[in-house]
């Protein structure tokens, strides 16, 4: 069985996690979305708030799970013997972060590969920080965030 992790902060998910959480689906038996528990980083949503909102979102997703993680990446992987790290690219801009992140984890263990998947074009220009700003603002982000939870965003967001 293919097991795949895609891990990251989802400050909060936005359209362009989404699309990858679907694409990567598609291709392993089983993903695990893993939140980040990292106590060195201030997160705008609590870790309850990213978990329920990638749950709302892949509830009818049968082979998709949301697991909440802290500590090394690579151990989290080994728990649940998945051999792929699954990572979105956007634009050049992405690539020397995860290029660094991927050959950090590939030197912590070399069974477990990094797979980027390209962002799809509508969602190019798409980060959290973006989204934040935009709501925080009082700015439209329909076509940022899924409608499922766009009125949590909204409801944290908007001063
Ligand atoms: O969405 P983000 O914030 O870019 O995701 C970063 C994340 C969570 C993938 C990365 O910070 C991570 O894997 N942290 C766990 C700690 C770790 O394993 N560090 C060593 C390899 S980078």
């Amino acid at each position: 069985m293919k097991t795949a992790i895609y891990p990251g902060s989802f400050d909060p998910v936005t359209n362009g996690h989404l699309d990858i959480i679907l694409r990567a689906s598609k291709i392993v038996d089983k993903l695990i979305i893993a939140p980040l528990i990292n106590f060195n980083k201030v997160h705008t949503f609590t870790l309850d708030e990213r978990c329920r909102y990638l749950q709302i979102l892949t509830a009818e997703m049968k082979n998709v799970e949301v697991k909440p993680f802290k500590g090394l990446l690579v151990n989290f992987a080994r728990m649940y013997n998945a051999k792929i790290i699954i990572r979105g690219l956007r634009a050049v801009t992405d690539f020397e972060y995860e290029f660094q992140m991927a050959l950090s984890n590939r030197k912590l263990d070399n069974e477990i590969e990094t797979l980027f998947i390209s962002t799809s074009l509508p969602y190019l220009y798409l980060s959290s920080g973006m989204v934040k700003e935009v709501a925080r603002l009082g700015g439209n982000i329909t076509d940022m965030v899924p409608e499922k939870i766009k009125q949590f965003v909204i409801d944290k967001l908007e001063g």
